[in-house]
């Protein structure tokens, strides 16, 4: 059964047309009385037993392990992306005049993190940009990517989809083909996990790491990361006493413990049992797995449709429909049209999307209908008329 509009589970103001879950998800219910219970919990500390500081971490991880195709000793949890690819750049293998993969224009988390590991450890990073012109742009973009991919590649970093212009990367073929040079692939999932289909192993990625208030409807300050085995030895950001074997029995803390906790739990970040934002992503991911990714994607594809083929009537330029997903549109301007006056009349509608760089991001979700898109086609119209 196809989904329908799932508005009434959220709180969203009546007034708005949010269009714009690649800023920010709303709350859903289910997650702000999570977070509520939470607060409350604290109330009373004696009711928050020892083993609360380990029993959260273990019903979140395997709820995302299901969504991304693994097991739960994989996930760890992070406070932010730029968290996530710092545990990438600690435990990356490369010698000198070795090369990091890029993307033009990516989000700066991952970004940044490779340019200081680039120069400690005498990388060069190549960073891919998309074609001239807009005919076959994504496939033209992906294919630049793979050509890119060369036996002195050491890792490749990459998002699913382009967090402005929503260009789908086709993971399972860089994937392969950074295998066959041995270069891990990571990648950013905020701007597509939850909403868009993936699988770890499928695409033989290394590193998975998610912002969880977006696409995986949580709250702020807490994402999700993947970690394969290329980690399973390697160093933390920080030495948190939770992530030593045996930290459950808390008389015998002071016998210091010299092992990791296995698989990806050594990278959980400090205090990961944050009695409110844990049960609040909880809730979130167990109503992703109801809903499904692929369905999501269809009730955004059905959503969009009169939107795409207005857009392209009307000379904007959005991703072909092969190369992007159905949760995230960048939009680009007709020739001449003044994007500061559109975001002005976008606004006075109260129809909201972003713009970064020179992309009108359109991100809708379950809790979008037709009226969203009727206001957006209307604000067009209106746009398209007043340039004549
Ligand atoms: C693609 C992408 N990655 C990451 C982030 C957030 O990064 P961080 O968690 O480091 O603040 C954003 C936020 O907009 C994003 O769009």
């Amino acid at each position: 059964m196809p989904l329908t509009c799932q508005k009434h589970l959220f709180s969203l103001d009546e007034t708005v047309h949010y269009l714009n879950c690649s800023y920010m998800s709303p709350l859903l219910r289910s997650v702000e009385t999570a977070g509520l219970e939470g607060v409350a919990a604290k109330r009373n500390p004696f009711r928050i037993p020892p083993d609360g500081f380990f029993s959260g971490a273990a019903r979140l991880k395997p709820l995302f392990a299901q969504l991304v195709n693994t097991q739960p000793d994989r996930i760890a949890l992070i406070p932010s992306v730029a968290y996530g690819m710092g545990i990438v750049a600690r435990n990356l293998k490369a010698s000198r005049g070795g090369q990091i993969v890029a993307i033009h224009e990516d989000f700066p988390s991952n970004v940044y993190p490779w340019r200081r590991v680039a120069e400690e450890k005498g990388l060069h990073i190549r960073t891919v940009a998309p074609p001239e012109g807009t005919d076959g742009r994504g496939e033209k973009w992906n294919q630049a990517i793979l050509e890119a991919i060369s036996p002195g590649t050491a890792m490749v970093a990459l998002p699913h989809v382009h967090w402005a212009d929503g260009t789908r990367f086709d993971l399972e073929a860089v994937g392969k083909r950074a295998k066959e040079v041995g270069a891990i692939l990571v990648v950013d999932g905020t701007q597509s996990v939850g909403a868009l289909l993936i699988d770890v192993q499928q695409c033989r990625i290394d590193a998975l790491v998610c912002g969880g208030y977006k696409w995986l409807m949580g709250p702020y300050s807490l994402g999700v990361a993947y970690l394969g085995e290329y980690f399973d030895n390697g160093i933390p950001l920080e030495e948190s006493w939770m992530n030593r074997q045996g930290s459950e029995d808390f008389r015998r803390l002071v016998e210091y413990e010299p092992g990791y906790r296995l698989g990806a739990a050594r990278y959980d970040v400090g205090e990961h049992s944050n009695f409110i934002l844990l049960p609040m992503l909880t809730a979130a991911l167990e109503q992703i797995l109801e809903w499904k990714p692929a369905s999501i994607q269809a009730y955004c594809r059905q959503l969009t449709a009169p939107l795409i083929h207005y857009l392209l009537e009307r000379g904007y330029w959005v991703e072909d429909s092969g190369w992007r997903g159905e949760h995230l549109l960048g939009l680009r301007l007709p020739a001449g049209a003044d994007m500061a006056t559109l975001q002005e009349m976008l606004a006075q509608r109260q129809v909201l999307v972003s713009v970064r760089g020179d992309s009108v991001r359109v991100s809708p979700h379950l809790y979008n209908d037709e009226r969203d898109i009727q206001a957006l086609l209307e604000v067009l119209e209106a746009f398209g008329k007043g340039r004549g």
